[in-house]
């Protein structure tokens, strides 16, 4: 018998094995040894709403809302609804504050559904469709990024008013990482290579139209940044380039947006990106970069996705099978996978995985948990520390699943979405149900 059986009451105060730095702050054992998010017991949620399931603690969202604001209180923070674009995030979002950020038709209706105010919006993309703009400009948003030349055609021949412009640049600034998220570099397919031909003329074919009216210039380096001075030599080489369109066209651009990126640890001890530090190294580049340039300050934008709903986030399966493998590893697979987590096959990313029905204090086995889908590389973590009798029926929980999960999931093998479920003061609803067979079927419409 351990002494936890003996003295159950131990259990509330046991240190818990649960990295703060992965899990929403409201992350806990309960007496019955089970993890609880928000007050809620995860193997309660996968009991009522079965799995897999997404969770998301809406006091950890708005904890991170106001994070931002206390460190960026002169900027604008405009979430980035690629990250997760669901109506109750765009609300409890924009309650603290923030803008919303969109890239598609379907966000700007989630956030328009949400009650975002137009003016807050910003439009994305490297790939806008005439409609999209078009519903951007009936929507009335507050600003559109443009992304290509035909876009300014586009805006122009739509325009029957005056719409706020950024002109997208990429900076040049390589920021290592996988090939898919170096946004910063010249060579992508995102914007103008800053200083190049086609920047100038974007700028130049945007001054001539008069319905347009250029305020700024947006950059946007790439994803899991945790070095701050990037963001520092971005501002240095996105001011100068302001002053040359002074010098060039007289006219003074009042907004300098650094896009998002900011770094989370979505395993104990990974680096993250300290706010603080940002802040202080984008005010120090500015000052330095303005006085050099004797620019006036724009004023900054900073566009978060991942920073603000990742940790809020955890996703629950339940174990179909243990599978130890002669002379390899041990397999537990579970009823998710890469239709619900596709980070894993798209970037490699690697998670820590927990038993959430029931505290870990027996022995550990290292095991890889795998996905139902129909992929050899449908992995979810590789060599993860386990209890050796986990069993068949037993909720397993993912933390920091909260950023582009959701939002990148898919209905492959013909599996529907999860749910997602937030939790927060003892409670948990329903903000998005599980998509379902009939939900599939509905849209194929036969032969
Ligand atoms: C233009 C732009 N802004 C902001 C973001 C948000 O990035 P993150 O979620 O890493 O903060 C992205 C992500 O791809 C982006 O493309």
């Amino acid at each position: 018998m351990t002494l936890l059986e003996i003295f159950p009451s131990l259990r509330s105060g046991m240190p818990s094995r649960l990295d703060p730095a992965v899990w929403p702050r409201e992350t806990h054992y309960d007496d019955a040894g089970r993890v609880t998010v928000g007050g809620v017991a995860l193997a309660d949620i996968a009991d009522q709403y079965a799995t897999p399931t997404y969770v998301i603690d809406e006091d950890e969202v708005r904890q991170r809302c106001r994070a931002y604001r206390g460190a960026f209180p002169d900027a604008e923070i405009s979430y980035a609804g690629k990250a997760m674009m669901i109506r109750a995030v765009a609300k409890w979002v924009g309650q603290e504050g923030l803008s919303v950020d969109v890239c598609s038709a379907g966000e700007l209706a989630v956030a328009l559904a949400a009650g975002i105010e137009p003016g807050r919006i910003v439009l994305h993309g490297n790939g806008k469709s005439f409609d999209e703009l078009e519903a951007a400009v009936r929507a009335g948003v507050g600003r559109i990024v443009i992304d290509s030349l035909t876009e300014i055609t586009m805006l122009s021949a739509l325009l029957g008013r005056t719409q706020q412009i950024l002109i997208r640049l990429s900076p040049g600034i390589d920021v290592h990482g996988h090939p898919a998220v170096r946004t910063g570099i010249t060579d992508q397919k995102f914007g103008f290579p800053i200083g190049s031909d086609a920047a100038a003329e974007a700028v130049e074919r945007v001054l001539r139209r008069p319905e347009l009216d250029l305020v700024g210039f947006h950059c946007h380096l790439g994803s899991q940044i945790h070095d701050p001075d990037h963001y520092g030599e971005a501002v240095r080489r996105m001011i100068a380039e302001m002053a040359m369109v002074r010098r060039e066209h007289d006219v003074i651009l009042t907004e300098l947006d650094l896009g998002g990126g900011h770094a989370v640890a979505y395993r104990g001890g990974d680096a993250e990106m300290n706010l603080a530090e940002l802040a202080d190294v984008i005010e120090d580049a500015l000052d330095a970069a303005c006085a050099r340039h004797r620019f006036p300050r724009p004023r900054i934008a900073v566009e978060p996705g991942r920073a603000i709903v990742a940790r809020a986030g955890v996703t629950l399966y339940r174990v179909l099978s243990v599978k130890h493998v002669e002379g390899g590893r041990t397999y537990v697979t579970v009823d998710g996978g890469m239709g619900d987590n596709a980070r894993v096959a798209l970037y490699g990313a690697r998670y820590s995985v927990v038993v959430a029905n029931r505290h870990p204090e027996c022995a550990q086995m290292t095991a890889t948990v795998a996905g139902r889908f129909c992929e050899a590389g449908d992995i979810i973590a590789a060599d993860v520390r386990l209890p050796v009798d986990l069993r068949p029926g037993e909720v397993l929980a993912v933390p920091c699943t909260g950023a582009y999960h959701h939002s990148l999931a898919s209905t492959y093998n013909s599996v529907g979405r999860p749910p997602i479920i937030a939790v927060g003061g003892g409670r948990c609803r329903e903000l998005l149900r599980r998509e379902t067979i009939d939900d599939l079927l509905r849209r194929d419409i036969g032969d």
